[in-house]
């Protein structure tokens, strides 16, 4: 069975860079129609023109995903542009990494508010919109962090860990409703977030990857798609782990 997603509005947030604008071209590739999620104004346009460049549509929504009003404003606005919403990608996340002895209130709040906070607005606004398709999705990307959790990563591991659980959670309340709900757990992916690990600390990680190399955006985008189309339509619930066997 080919992967076809023509026509189905997808919404993917932080998609300026990284692994969220290689999601986004992924699905714009395979047929869909893509809105942009982003507080980084000048990659959210780099993105889009982009997708346009290669012949698919898509438009850049200036929002951040911490705040709530903003989010609904999206969420409605995708409605008239793309013509309905078929698939969410909660994608926008940061770190701000430090000892626990070390971390500030507001380290902490930053990471649980744009990782998990953002991802509970952008699924609470889009659910009622997602169940009147017939094939809704929400893809959520977590961490082998909120599996496994990390030294000096306490928020971030919280926040993917309860990201995980919520998407479990979601997938129980969706499903009687035509709309599945699964994890991406990626291991250490090359981009801009990663960029900033000292030397040290990235050779200790490549030595906990079976597979020997830290993984690609691309590698991650494969698993949005496959989530995304009509060949997992059993499969809800689930955490898919891309990290070169680093977790397992
Ligand atoms: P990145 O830092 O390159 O990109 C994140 C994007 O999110 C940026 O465009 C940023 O502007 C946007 N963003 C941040 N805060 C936002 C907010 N409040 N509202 C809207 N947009 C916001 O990060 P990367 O590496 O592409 O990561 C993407 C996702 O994958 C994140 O959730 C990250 O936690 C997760 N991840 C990344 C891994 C890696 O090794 N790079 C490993 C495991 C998970």
């Amino acid at each position: 069975m080919n992967i076809d997603l023509t026509g189905k509005g997808t919404l993917v947030t932080g998609g300026a860079r990284g692994i969220g604008k290689c999601i986004a071209n992924a699905c714009a590739d395979h047929g869909a129609d893509i809105g942009i999620v982003d507080v980084d104004e000048e990659g959210g346009h780099e993105t889009v023109a982009e997708i346009r460049s290669r012949g698919r549509s898509a438009v850049y929504y200036p929002c951040d995903v911490t705040a709530p009003d903003e989010v609904k404003k999206v969420v409605i606005g995708v409605q008239k542009d793309l013509g309905g919403l078929h698939i969410l990608v909660n994608n926008a996340g940061i770190t701000r990494d430090t000892l626990l002895l070390r971390m500030r209130d507001e380290e902490w709040s930053q990471v649980l508010d744009v990782n998990l906070k953002g991802a509970f607005h952008f699924t609470r606004a889009a659910s009622k919109y997602l169940m009147k398709v017939d094939d809704g999705r929400i893809i959520n990307i977590a961490s082998v962090v909120g599996i496994t959790g990390n030294a000096g990563q306490a928020n971030y591991a919280a926040s993917k860990g309860g990201l995980i659980s919520f998407t479990k959670a979601v997938a129980k309340e969706l499903a009687p409703r035509g709309v599945t709900v699964n994890a991406i757990a990626p291991g250490f992916i090359e981009t801009k977030m990663t960029a900033g690990l000292d030397e040290k600390a990235k050779e200790l990680l490549l030595k906990a990857i079976p597979i020997g190399r830290y993984g690609k955006p691309e590698e991650v985008a494969n698993g949005v798609v496959f989530l995304a189309s009509e060949l997992a339509s059993y499969v809800t619930g689930h955490v898919l782990v891309i990290s070169g066997g680093m977790a397992m």
